[in-house]
């Protein structure tokens, strides 16, 4: 993927700043205007739980990280912008002040999404001479790892306009959700607003505590619509008679009541005292960065168990991956890994498991195959390779976050055998390990060995010519 781009930041609190680390770590050149003194250290914050946890979410290194800029004014910071982000405060004075004067200096292509939890494209776009330039791309904290954004537009937004920022969105790594017909909040918040005002009554009504309402979520319900959502969820719940059996099953309980829905409980003094004391006892003894860390961890760990399944949002990044992965070229030494250790490849002795060293080394000897031809086509029509001897050498310890590579070179290749010798060092070029492997085709028919197609012969004997003899 070829990359750049600048956007501009109008606005660079806790949502800014992950739009702002969003775009940095996709390559993109940021520019930020917000009047907070704090502002640059506050997305420093941001930016650097971002570079912790981003990258551990892929299997390949991500692009060069962009330069980031702070601007005195919105008319310098929009300067040679692509794509102006507004994540100012929820006030429509104020983000229309600001969306006219984004309009009046950005480039006349670039779109602007403001980040509005609540109002309406329709809304922002009053008094704008060029309404189709605004829309609502409504993301979710953490903003740099949640790839959900509600992309929202009015009647006055063309499909050209909803195309392009749809395009742009995906290239970095979000999966935009078009709302095609705008409504107070979107769609996400309305569901959230719901649970909340639920959640608010059971603690004012001394029913469950922030903990157990927190339990409730997380042991059950909460991992379901994680990988399912609602629909898909309940579906199952009807048994084999499926969606219409469900709704005849539970229906008849919404007439009951047993939600408080339609009701607001007063957020007086006391309920906020009762929730602000439960929250601290539950949650007191971690400050906000610990918790963001611990949260990121687990997001990281959960969305890469989806990206296994190839399921939900694991699959949406499984294809954004295929877009930021490099094409391998014909160095040599081959580069064939570059990525970070994710947090879930660590074990009880705080380092990466050995098993995790072989995966390296597989997904290496993967990308050599794929070099020579031996790719998922051929593997289709029955022919592969088998590993048949590994021998890992394990020379420095390896730790979650870090940036790894592996060199490869081909140090024999005749016939039905393919050599390899991997070195994977960190990004201070320390040796980390070695590893030798050997590699016999195979038809995948008679699951015996047999020779390469004579293609893939030819380019395993090159790269063995041009890497040489190595021990
Ligand atoms: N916090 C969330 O979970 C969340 C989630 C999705 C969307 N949003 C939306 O994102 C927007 C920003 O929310 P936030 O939570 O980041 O708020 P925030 O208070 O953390 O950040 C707002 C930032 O805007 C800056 N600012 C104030 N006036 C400005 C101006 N005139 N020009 C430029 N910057 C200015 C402030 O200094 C501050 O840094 C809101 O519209 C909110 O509804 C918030």
């Amino acid at each position: 993927m070829q990359i750049q781009t600048t956007a501009a930041i109008i606005g660079g609190g806790v949502i800014g700043g992950g739009w702002a680390a969003r775009f940095l770590l996709m390559g993109w050149d940021v520019r930020v205007y917000d009047p907070d003194p704090e502002a640059e250290r506050k997305i420093g914050e941001v930016l650097a739980g971002a570079r912790r946890a981003l990258p551990m979410l892929y299997d390949v290194a991500l692009p060069p990280e962009g330069n980031l800029t702070f601007h005195d004014t919105i008319a310098d910071a929009v300067t040679g912008a692509t794509w102006v982000q507004e994540s100012v405060p929820e006030r429509l004075p104020l983000k229309h002040k600001v969306l006219a004067e984004i309009i009046a200096h950005a480039p006349a292509g670039a779109l602007v999404g403001s980040s509005t939890s609540g109002f309406k494209p329709s809304e922002l776009q009053e008094g704008s001479k060029t309404p189709d330039r605004i829309l609502v791309t409504h993301p979710f904290n953490p903003v740099y790892l949640l790839p959900l954004v509600e992309l929202v537009g009015s009647s006055k937004s063309s499909p050209e306009t909803f195309e392009k920022a749809q395009n742009l969105l995906t290239d970095i790594g979000f999966f935009p959700l078009r709302v095609e017909k705008e409504i107070d909040a979107h769609i996400a918040d309305r569901f959230l607003e719901a649970v909340w005002r639920e959640a608010l009554w059971l603690i004012k009504d001394g029913i469950a505590t922030t903990a157990q309402i927190d339990e409730a979520i997380r042991m059950g319900f909460g991992l379901r619509w994680a990988q399912m959502g609602l629909f898909e969820t309940y579906r199952i719940a009807g048994g084999e008679a499926g969606m219409r059996h469900f709704i005849e099953q539970f229906g008849p309980a919404l007439a009951w009541p047993w939600t408080k829905l339609m009701d607001v409980p007063d957020l007086d003094a006391a309920l906020i005292d009762k929730i602000a004391a439960q929250s601290d006892a539950q949650s007191g003894h971690l400050s906000i960065r610990e918790l963001e860390r611990l949260r990121d961890d687990n997001l990281v760990a959960l969305l890469r168990a989806l990206r296994q399944q190839g399921s939900a949002a694991g699959a949406h990044l499984n294809h954004h991956e295929k877009i930021i992965s490099q094409t391998l070229d014909n160095a040599s030494p081959l580069e064939t890994v570059a990525r970070t250790v994710p947090v879930d490849w660590t074990d009880y002795n705080g380092h990466m498991n050995e098993g995790r060293y072989g995966q390296v080394f597989s997904d290496a000897a993967d990308s050599v195959m794929r070099l020579v031809g031996a790719d998922q086509t051929y593997i289709d029509a029955g022919l592969s390779y088998f590993t048949v001897e590994t021998t890992i050498k394990y020379l420095a310890e390896t730790h979650a976050g870090a940036d790894i590579k592996v060199t490869t070179q081909v140090i024999e290749g005749a016939g039905k055998k393919l050599k390899l010798h991997h070195e994977m060092m960190g990004a201070d070029g320390t040796l980390h390990a070695t590893c030798t492997q050997m590699l016999i085709h195979v038809s995948l028919e008679t699951r015996r060995s047999c020779p390469p197609r004579a293609d893939v012969m030819e380019e395993v004997e090159r790269l063995a010519a041009t890497h040489g003899a190595k021990t």
